[in-house]
């Protein structure tokens, strides 16, 4: 039985890590939407440095919960038969022992070189500019993938879409594409696990409502019993 699973900022919220959405406060004076993405960062790097930096370091503070352990577990049973793709750019999905995710928005932990391409495993801050290891450049930008740009690795993720027998989106809004689009490209099964029902939610075959870590764990003890 192949799976795909899709998470999003909703998975990580009973961790306390804010989403983007859900959040009703500006940062610094400004929308975070406006914050993410490549016009900004030309604007005004070091307000975005600045963000970033702030969110990576508040990574420090939080902790998996049950509802990325339970994925971790199947991830466990299944093996490659599992693919889970994150749209999260925390590590929490790590933490609780995944170990091949896809994070398809990019990475907190990680800084990516512009001048020589090359991306490192960053954990401190960005905005005082520090040289690129590689290439000692000082270009190394955050690598997550902002408003405008393209999403990691969308061939394999499409492809495995197409070959699956599950899909299901655990946290999601459903309105930041290509992600909101994929229940429509999964071949077998839709599954919606949120909140409360996404933008989405009528797109997807079943759905049910309520907390990731009560319906995550639930729904992974109902398939590994079968
Ligand atoms: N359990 C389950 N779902 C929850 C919980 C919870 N405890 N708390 C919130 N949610 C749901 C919300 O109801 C909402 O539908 O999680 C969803 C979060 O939606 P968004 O904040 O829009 O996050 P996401 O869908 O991941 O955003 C997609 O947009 O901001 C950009 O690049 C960023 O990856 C992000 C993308
Ligand atoms: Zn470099």
């Amino acid at each position: 039985m192949s799976v795909v699973v899709l998470t999003g900022a909703g998975i990580s919220a009973e961790s306390g890590v804010p989403t983007f959405r859900d959040s009703d406060g500006l940062w610094e004076g400004h929308d975070p939407m406006t914050v993410a993405t490549p016009e900004a960062y030309a604007a005004d790097p070091d307000l975005v440095h600045r963000f970033y930096d702030e969110r990576r370091a508040a990574l420090s503070r939080v902790r998996p919960n049950a509802a990325h352990q339970a994925l971790a577990r199947l991830e466990q049973a299944l093996g490659d038969d599992l693919l889970l793709v994150t749209q999260n750019v925390d590590d929490l999905h790590e933490r609780a022992g995944s170990e091949r995710v896809l994070h398809m928005h990019g990475r907190l932990a990680a800084a990516w070189c512009t001048a020589c391409d090359a991306r490192h495993e960053w954990h401190g801050p960005l905005a005082h500019r520090p040289p690129c290891p590689d290439c000692g450049s000082r270009s190394l930008r955050p690598d997550v993938v902002w408003f405008g740009e393209i999403p990691y690795e969308m061939d394999r993720i499409e492809r495995a879409l197409e070959a699956c027998d599950l899909f299901v989106a655990i946290g999601t809004s459903g309105t930041v594409y290509p992600a909101a689009a994929f229940v429509h490209w999964a071949q077998g099964d839709t599954l919606e696990l949120n909140l409360d029902a996404s933008l989405g939610a009528d797109g997807f075959g079943r759905a049910r409502q309520g907390p990731a870590t009560e319906l995550v764990p639930a729904w992974v003890d109902e398939l590994l019993s079968r």
